[in-house]
């Protein structure tokens, strides 16, 4: 990063910030900030998604799995529910549960459950914060449960603690959280967590489902508008950490499903001309322009075996709802 860009990022972490204590990891900071500069510049505009992700965001994030058009954690659940004992009995005992993201403790303890034997629980997570939460909640729950939290980002090389290495491993990754990668970055994760987990694991990945646009778009656009308070709140997060002047009544958040890319693709669009400054530089939006801000891939069930098939792992079985909604994949190696 350039040096007059850390002033200014030093400048307005002073002005955001009264609590000098509480401050995040100074990457995670940096990391925003570049990532806003850089997406903001270049045509076609973008910011990953993974910096929705702030107290506020997680907040809404939550409120959303709550609402009745957004079916996908609902239906998760409830697949965890309804095929606990057969997942544990293809699982088998003795095993190292290694949680990709820790997001989802309802879940998860749903699994913990069910798998009787459990050697140890390892979330991993870029947030020490939700690993604290999470992994405290699940320990709680769990009473005697060997839980070793990793602070990592397991999109790269992770390291695992020494008494994970050499006993066989489950991976969990739930919430179809796998659809914000494309299908390269999905292949290059799945392959990175065969590395990780090793010969023998098995793998339970939670996968949405391919279906109609008038169930699809609703899911990320609903009525409330939690989820368009979810995508604006990228914008007020730049304001308060970046100190930005974005003004949200002229943005709106737009949803739909790019049917050729199998993918819903969220927006924000500008609802006028407009100048925008960001740590000092100016960006200029046409009336219409926008932002992407997510992608988020439906897989059907034998397009997701493909995929994993392709990344060394070999399918064991799928397991889907009633309504077709949503997926979960057994996986071994
Ligand atoms: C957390 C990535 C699974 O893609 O459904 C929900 C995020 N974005 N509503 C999804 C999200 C807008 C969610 N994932």
């Amino acid at each position: 990063m350039d040096s007059d860009l850390s002033l200014l990022l030093q400048d307005a972490e002073a002005a955001s910030e009264p609590f000098p204590s509480l401050r995040r990891r100074k990457g995670e900071h940096e990391e925003f900030a570049t990532a806003v500069l850089a997406g903001l510049a270049r045509p076609p505009r973008s910011i990953p998604c993974r910096f929705f992700y702030d107290a506020q965001g997680c907040g809404l994030f939550e409120e959303i799995t709550r609402l009745p058009e957004y079916y996908p954690t609902r239906t998760e659940t409830a697949l965890l529910e309804a095929h606990a004992n057969e997942i544990a009995a293809l699982v088998g005992m003795g095993r190292v549960l290694i949680e990709f993201g820790s997001g989802s403790s309802r879940k998860t303890s749903l699994l913990i459950s069910a798998l009787r034997n459990l050697v140890a629980y390892v979330p991993i997570d870029v947030s020490a914060e939700s690993l604290q939460e999470a992994a405290g909640w699940l320990s709680l729950r769990h009473f005697g449960l060997n839980t070793e939290p990793v602070v990592a980002d397991f999109t790269k090389p992770v390291t695992l603690p020494e008494f994970a290495r050499i006993r066989p491993k489950l991976g969990f990754f739930s919430g179809s959280t796998i659809g914000n990668f494309t299908h390269d970055e999905a292949g290059d994760f799945l392959r990175g967590a065969a590395r990780l987990l090793g010969k023998g694991s098995r793998f339970l990945i939670g996968v949405d489902l391919k279906k109609p646009e008038n169930i699809l778009v609703p899911a990320y656009d609903d009525a409330r508008g939690v989820t368009a308070a979810f995508n604006l709140n990228l914008l007020e997060r730049i304001n308060r950490e970046l100190g930005g002047d974005f003004d949200l009544s002229r943005f709106a958040h737009e949803a739909i499903y790019n049917e050729e890319a199998g993918r819903v693709e969220i927006y924000l669009k500008s609802l006028t001309g407009q100048r925008v400054r960001v740590l000092g530089r100016e960006f200029r939006f046409a009336r219409g322009e926008r932002i992407h801000t997510e992608n988020s891939h439906k897989y059907a069930v034998d397009e997701f075996q493909a995929l994993a098939a392709d990344s060394g792992w070999t399918p064991v079985k799928a397991w889907t709802d009633p309504a077709q909604l949503f997926s979960l994949h057994l996986l071994h190696l």
